[in-house]
């Protein structure tokens, strides 16, 4: 699947749960919540050990668009690649991370919050860029305003937006979708609260198409 295509699917879902897994045991059935609420999308962060093995799980089912979260480094776009990850999500814009998602055939979304940082993504090919961290990098506002300059580019906020403020993220055109950890909390994840993540999926899923 092709770059734009991966795009076109986190564009028609307009979300991302950013899922943190402390335990590769959970990752299957966090998948299958996430599919029976509507929303079958994640990005498994590296910000644990449990990474490249839960994105290897959730990818194997086949019916969840699975991406890594947090890759800071060439050997973690491996990782991540090697694993089944479809796309590779950064909190900021490193060419060697960009280079080697490239050289993999596979979507990199690296953070960038000033125009400095999108000029740089743009010099390496991209079209589309994390908005990273968006609560206190100016918000929904500060989105616009990046935009303004940059047709054509595309954005996911991330980072401080839940049910109280997505509709404002979602009302930009440039905002192709909104990541957030609010869908997958890690306490919920760790006491295998599944029914509860299946409701809070399906009410996002409700809040995007209300
Ligand atoms: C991320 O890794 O993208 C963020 O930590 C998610 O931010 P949130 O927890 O505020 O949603």
């Amino acid at each position: 699947m092709s770059d734009t295509d991966i795009l076109d699917r986190l564009s028609a879902h307009r979300l991302v749960p950013v899922v943190v897994l402390d335990d590769a045991a959970h990752a299957d059935p966090l998948a299958a919540a996430l599919v029976d609420g509507g929303l079958p999308v994640a990005e498994v962060t590296f910000r644990t050990a449990a990474a490249a093995e839960s994105i290897r799980a959730m990818s194997a089912r086949g019916d969840v668009l699975v991406g890594a979260g947090t890759v800071l480094t060439v050997h973690q776009v491996d990782e991540a690649v090697a694993a089944g990850a479809r796309f590779v999500v950064s909190p900021g814009t490193s060419r060697a991370v960009v280079e080697r998602c490239q050289e993999h055939g596979v979507l990199a979304l690296p953070g960038a919050v000033t125009a400095t940082e999108v000029m740089a993504a743009l010099e390496l090919g991209l079209s589309t860029v994390k908005f990273f961290p968006a609560g206190t990098s100016g918000g929904a506002a500060a989105v616009a305003a990046l935009a303004a300059p940059f047709g054509g580019v595309g954005f996911v906020p991330t980072g401080g937006i839940g049910p109280g403020n997505l509709a404002e993220y979602l009302a930009l055109g440039s905002v192709r979708a909104v990541g957030g950890s609010w869908m997958v909390p890690r306490d919920r994840v760790n006491a295998g609260d599944l029914d509860g993540i299946r409701e809070l999926a399906a009410a996002a899923v409700a809040l995007v198409s209300g």
